[in-house]
């Protein structure tokens, strides 16, 4: 006889902040060292010697691939980068100032009509298997959707993924209608690595809530990108790039800055529910922002975000208040070419493969995921028929 458990007692922990809700074996975050590492390697390792689909298959399989199991990978991504025609169709009926998160909600929704995998999940090996499938068509379908998005609203026409390139090289192929530089293809691929996975972020969390009730991939996916689109999460960078813009000189700095601190103004960018250190990823960012700002003519820009930093550090330090992934990606999202309401759609397309890596965690030892509230309203009210209100 099973003998039942007392029920104990709840904790009510206000944004979750203290509460461990998965196990996983991806990402591993120390936030008072600033450390991150997949699968146990250090992010700045990844970032200095990796690429986008090696990092993919390091999150989904807990290892490094061989060069075979890697090309294999390469390939199966690549074959699934084409989407239907009827998505194509989609994108055509989209305004042409319609924001991109709310396209690309849209659109990952909707590729779900065009699988037959996107069925209720199951935790059996089949079921596993049924959803690595839908992981693999959502990680390479991504990037065309935004890419011709993108191209849509600018009234360019659509540009097909080329099944040679690989994702960043695609991606940049694809939005530009030529060729990269081997340089921002590489400037693309290490944003890619850096953003893939974050441990149980809001939206992964998200996603794995969807996943639990044993929903779909695709309803996971939407779950997860409308959950990073808040400028609290994913959707901070743009909002980095915005207040650079209206910043618009080094001279302005300070006096910008000290007066939204003055006005206990959020700083986008800055600030962390991990990370009472600096974000590893905004250590490589940074220097990496550098490089490619003096290169392609943006050193203000980069010199402005230095200046805020400073002036941040200086008077929120102490508090655990560090530059994170958002502040520096946005400079080098713009110098890459990419429109400041995409950067945010950038973060999606990286951070799809941690996202449908943990819902496949979450299948493969599923409980449903429903908390309780603390209920704080009357009891025993009476019905005043509403001829009496
Ligand atoms: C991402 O979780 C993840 O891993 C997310 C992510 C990932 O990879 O998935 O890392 C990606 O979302 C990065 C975060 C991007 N968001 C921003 O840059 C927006 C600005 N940051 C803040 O909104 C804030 O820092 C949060 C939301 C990120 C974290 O906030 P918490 O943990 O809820 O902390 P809090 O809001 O309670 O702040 C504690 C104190 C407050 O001051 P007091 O009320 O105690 O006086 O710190 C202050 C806050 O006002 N504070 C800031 C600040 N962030 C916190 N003050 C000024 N500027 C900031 N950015």
């Amino acid at each position: 006889m099973t003998t039942m458990t007392a029920p104990q007692p709840p904790i009510f922990d206000k944004g979750l902040a203290n509460t461990v809700a998965a196990e996983t074996q991806m990402s591993f975050i120390d936030g008072g060292k600033g450390v991150l590492e997949y699968v146990g390697i250090d992010i700045d390792t990844l970032a200095r010697n990796s690429n986008f689909e090696e990092t993919v298959y390091l999150l989904w399989n807990t290892r490094l691939p061989t060069r075979v199991e890697l090309d294999g990978l390469r390939r199966a991504l690549q074959a699934e980068y084409e989407i239907p025609d009827a998505i194509y169709d989609m994108i055509k009926s989209f305004p042409k100032d319609a924001v991109p998160m709310h396209a690309l909600r849209t659109l990952v929704s909707a590729l779900a009509l065009h699988d037959a995998d996107a069925t209720s999940s199951d935790t059996s090996a089949a079921g596993i298997e049924k959803a690595k499938r839908q992981a693999l068509r959502l990680v390479a379908k991504t990037p065309t959707l935004i890419a011709n998005f993108d191209r849509h609203r600018s009234g360019k026409p659509f540009v097909r993924p080329n099944k040679d390139f690989d994702i960043a090289t695609n991606f940049l192929w694809m939005l530009n209608g030529e060729k990269p530089t081997d340089a921002m293809t590489k400037g693309l691929d290490v944003c890619l690595i850096l953003h893939a996975d974050h441990g149980l972020n809001a939206s992964t969390f998200a996603g794995r809530v969807t996943i639990a009730t044993l929903s779909d991939m695709y309803s996971a996916m939407t779950t997860a990108v409308g959950t990073l689109k808040g400028p609290l999460h994913g959707g901070a960078n743009e909002e980095v790039m915005y207040m650079l813009n209206e910043i618009g000189s080094i001279d302005n700095v300070e006096p910008f800055i000290k007066g939204k601190l003055e006005r206990k103004e959020l700083i986008m960018g800055f600030g962390h529910r991990v990370y009472k250190a600096y974000d590893p990823r905004a250590t490589y960012l940074k220097t990496f922002a550098k490089q490619i700002a003096t290169d392609t003519g943006n050193l203000k820009l980069f010199e402005m975000s230095q200046k805020i930093e400073g002036i941040v550090l200086a008077a929120k330090a102490d508090k655990g208040i560090f530059p994170n992934v958002d502040f520096y990606s946005a400079t080098t999202y713009h110098c890459l070419g990419i429109k400041t309401d995409l950067f945010t759609c950038m973060f999606a397309l990286s951070r799809m493969s941690g996202w449908t890596g943990h819902c496949i965690e979450q299948l493969k030892d599923n409980r449903l995921i429903r908390p309780q509230a603390m209920y704080t309203g009357p009891h025993g009210a009476a019905y005043t028929p509403i001829a009496q209100r």
